[in-house]
């Protein structure tokens, strides 16, 4: 190895300092260590927010005609719509909205159900039953595992809507 390799390895070793310290400046520059108050752009919120319309918007927005469907399709197995009919696996739904729960002459509720006899069937009550029967009176004998969007017990609790006058008349 003559001086003349030595000089060009010497310069190789120089330049890629070089380079490196270079590309770390650029690169502080471009990226600036500190980060700012205010991201550049805000990111948009997912429609109705992460949680979900609350149950008020969904009721606002719901279709009566549509919870009657997936009535028919969901419920119908157990329950009857029709004002008179007589009670199925579950208990008459005509004219339920609003009034005490458990509390229909003629059809014997689980003691779990019956436990809540003191309250009413309000939209809040029929929301959350319908999320998870099982959660709301666990020991029900309501097999049905629940409607987990809150637009489908909207739809349903504005049919239910439909079908009260101001109280249950089996
Ligand atoms: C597999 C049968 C079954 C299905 C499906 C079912 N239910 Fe029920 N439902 C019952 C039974 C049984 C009870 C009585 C529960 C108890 O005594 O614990 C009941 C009770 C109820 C009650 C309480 C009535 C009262 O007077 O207190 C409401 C409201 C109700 N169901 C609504 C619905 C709706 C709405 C759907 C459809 C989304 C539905 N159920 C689907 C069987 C069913």
């Amino acid at each position: 190895m003559d001086s003349h390799d030595a000089n060009r390895i010497g310069a190789a070793i120089l330049l890629t300092a070089l380079a490196v310290a270079g590309s770390a400046w650029m690169g502080r520059l471009a990226v600036p260590a500190i980060i700012p108050p205010r991201p550049a752009f805000a990111l948009p919120e997912p429609p109705g927010g992460a949680a979900g319309p609350s149950l008020a918007d969904a009721l606002a927005h719901a279709d009566p005609r549509a919870g009657q469907l997936l009535a028919a399709r969901t419920c119908a197995i157990c329950h009857s719509f029709t004002r008179g009919a007589p009670p199925t696996v579950g208990p008459n739904l005509s004219g339920v909205a609003g009034t005490p729960i458990a509390d229909v002459p003629g059809y014997v509720f689980s003691p779990a159900l019956s436990a809540h006899r003191s309250e009413f069937w309000t939209d809040d009550a029929l929301a959350t039953w319908l999320e998870s029967p099982a959660r709301f009176a666990p020991g029900t004998r309501m097999a049905f595992p629940g409607l987990p969007d809150i637009r489908d017990r909207a739809a349903i609790i504005a049919y239910l809507h439909t079908l009260s006058d101001g109280g249950r008349q089996p």
